[in-house]
């Protein structure tokens, strides 16, 4: 399904980046190491290049790859893009500064908390886990995202995996979005940042 979207002409979320890196442009410093789960059409990964970061993106469909090498190219940017199942790939361990999820929406609550401990694991200890996406209450507004219920988080749902991390921000809000064709118009949206623990 994903590669028959990335397959048509154009980038289906846009070039620019979410918001949310924006918004908590803060946390993201010069010469730190960022793995981007699910990294799509490379829009995140290319910003936070941009800014000095290395970045390591994974994603599986080809399409998408081949379009964010392309905006790294033109953007004079090295991204490391990885093309592998986020369920079969070897992650590396303790070994990021940031651990980035964003809008990777395409599991139930299994699926998830297992690639949420995986993003956790992949985090240098001290490092940071951000994570952000649509909330349950996305269904109302249909500007985006899965329509399986399932897929989508709350607050609560951070509990458990990473009740021994420094929660910084877990906060729900609704916003408008402009991604591309894909994320449109006003959205029920969710922040998650976590520092993991030294020791
Ligand atoms: C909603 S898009 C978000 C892309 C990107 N994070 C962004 O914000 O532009 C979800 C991405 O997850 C990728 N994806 C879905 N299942 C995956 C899997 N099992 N392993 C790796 N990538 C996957 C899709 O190909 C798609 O690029």
């Amino acid at each position: 399904m994903w590669e028959e979207r990335f397959a048509k002409k154009g980038y289906l979320f846009g070039t620019e980046p979410v918001p949310f890196l924006l918004k908590h442009d803060a946390c993201f410093q010069k010469g730190q190491s960022v793995l981007s789960i699910a990294e799509g059409e490379g829009r995140n990964g290319v910003h936070l290049a941009k800014k000095g970061l290395h970045v390591t993106g994974v994603e599986f469909a080809p399409s998408a790859i081949a379009k964010a090498k392309k905006l790294a190219e033109l953007n004079e940017v090295d991204v490391t893009f990885v093309g592998s199942d986020l369920f079969e790939w070897n992650w590396p361990q303790d070994a990021f500064d940031i651990t980035l999820g964003l809008f990777f929406q395409f599991v139930g609550p299994e699926g998830r908390d297992t690639l949420w401990r995986k993003m956790l694991d992949a985090t240098r200890p001290g490092g940071l886990i951000m994570i952000h996406g649509y909330t349950p209450k996305q269904l109302e507004f249909g500007t985006g995202g899965p329509s399986n219920a399932a897929n989508l988080y709350s607050k609560a749902d951070f509990d458990s995996v990473f009740e021994e991390c420094d929660v910084l921000i877990n906060e729900e809000y609704e916003a408008e979005q402009r991604s591309g064709s894909a994320h449109v118009g006003m959205s029920a949206l969710i922040d998650f940042i976590a520092r993991k623990p030294t020791a």
